[in-house]
């Protein structure tokens, strides 16, 4: 695989062989997303971000306590980093100390490194695949990951690197999976408020309004189909416990979030894409963000009672064995 240049637009020769190279695909849909990610994804460094992936990050940590963890972590390896918004978030929370990002794309961790600069962090960068990392056996404390197993092929081989690379007693804490049946239904709602909301907008005396440009609308379909070649994996909570203990994990467990919160969420976000972006104003985005916290509370308490496949997100955590004395 020849890796482009951060940033750099594919060429029509690349798109071409990334049809049948699933690893250039996601370099060249990363890199062409890592410009715009944060705000296509609303990410900021910032209480309100801060505190999402610290309740994230947490939840999934207690979903299998060790007894006299020292928290902060002092050395810490993101997998699938994106532009920092885990690790960097993570840092800001006093949670993490040394941070160390990857990514295979190098637009990414680019956009990493520019993100931990204006927040005045020194952090390692570098582009590395998971499946095979380019680090030192027993070489940090955590790796963290979120939203990026269900890109990579061989889910199994990169946990085993994840543990390869943490020191003895040392853990794994991944956020932000996308479970199989959450993916189920927020691709549908996705889909149902895409064909409403562009049909609607169109009618015309709303049009002037609300309709967004058709080369705007062409291009999220675009981004929409590639994700779909980038998008691997969805995950069963029980059988994603089973992949990490097969890796070789012990002391594994998983948390999963948004029901109610995802029901709603799919359906909004479409909602912003597909209509024009001067019609939704401040009091909309308070409307979301407030409708999303709320409902994300409600969750929290579903959890003790609906089973955890249900739910939209999954998270796994693990700790790498000592070694047994002979
Ligand atoms: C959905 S983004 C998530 C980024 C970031 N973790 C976040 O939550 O905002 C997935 C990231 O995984 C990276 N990725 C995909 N396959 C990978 C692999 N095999 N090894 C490392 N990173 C990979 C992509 O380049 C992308 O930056």
């Amino acid at each position: 695989m020849t890796e482009p240049q951060a940033g750099a637009a594919a060429s029509a020769q690349d798109v071409e062989r990334a049809w049948g190279d699933n690893k250039l695909a996601q370099v060249l849909y990363h890199d062409w997303e890592a410009q715009t990610y944060d705000e296509k994804w609303s990410i900021s460094f910032d209480d309100r971000c801060t505190s999402i992936v610290r309740d994230r990050f947490l939840r999934v940590l207690e979903s299998s306590p060790v007894p006299g963890e020292s928290v902060p972590f002092g050395r810490v390896l993101e997998l699938g980093a994106g532009t920092g918004f885990f690790s960097l978030n993570l840092k800001l929370a006093g949670l993490v100390e040394d941070v160390h990002v990857s990514d295979l794309s190098p637009g990414m961790v680019e956009a990493a490194r520019t993100n931990a600069e204006r927040l005045g962090f020194t952090i390692e960068g570098q582009v590395a695949d998971a499946e095979s990392l380019p680090y030192d056996d027993d070489s940090f404390d955590l790796v963290v990951g979120h939203a990026v197993i269900h890109h990579i092929p061989d889910v199994e081989a990169a946990l085993r690197e994840v543990l390869r690379v943490l020191r003895p007693g040392g853990r794994f804490v991944i956020a932000g999976e996308p479970t199989t049946i959450g993916h189920w239904y927020a691709r549908h709602l996705g889909r149902l408020t895409w064909e409403v909301a562009t049909r609607v907008t169109r009618l015309p005396f709303l049009a002037t309004k609300w309709a967004r440009e058709q080369a705007e609308l062409d291009e999220s379909s675009r981004a929409a189909a590639l994700e779909a070649v980038v998008d691997l994996h969805t995950f069963d909570p029980a059988e994603l416990a089973g992949t990490a203990r097969r890796a070789g994990a012990e002391r594994v467990g998983t948390a999963t979030e948004e029901l109610l919160s995802a029901f709603a969420g799919w359906p909004i976000r479409t909602f912003e894409y597909a209509v024009a972006d001067s019609a939704l104003g401040f009091r909309w985005a308070t409307f979301a963000y407030r409708t999303w916290t709320t409902l994300m509370r409600v969750d929290s308490a579903l959890d003790a009672v609906v089973p955890q496949k249900f739910f939209y997100n999954v998270g796994v955590t693990g700790v790498k064995p000592h070694p047994t004395p002979r």
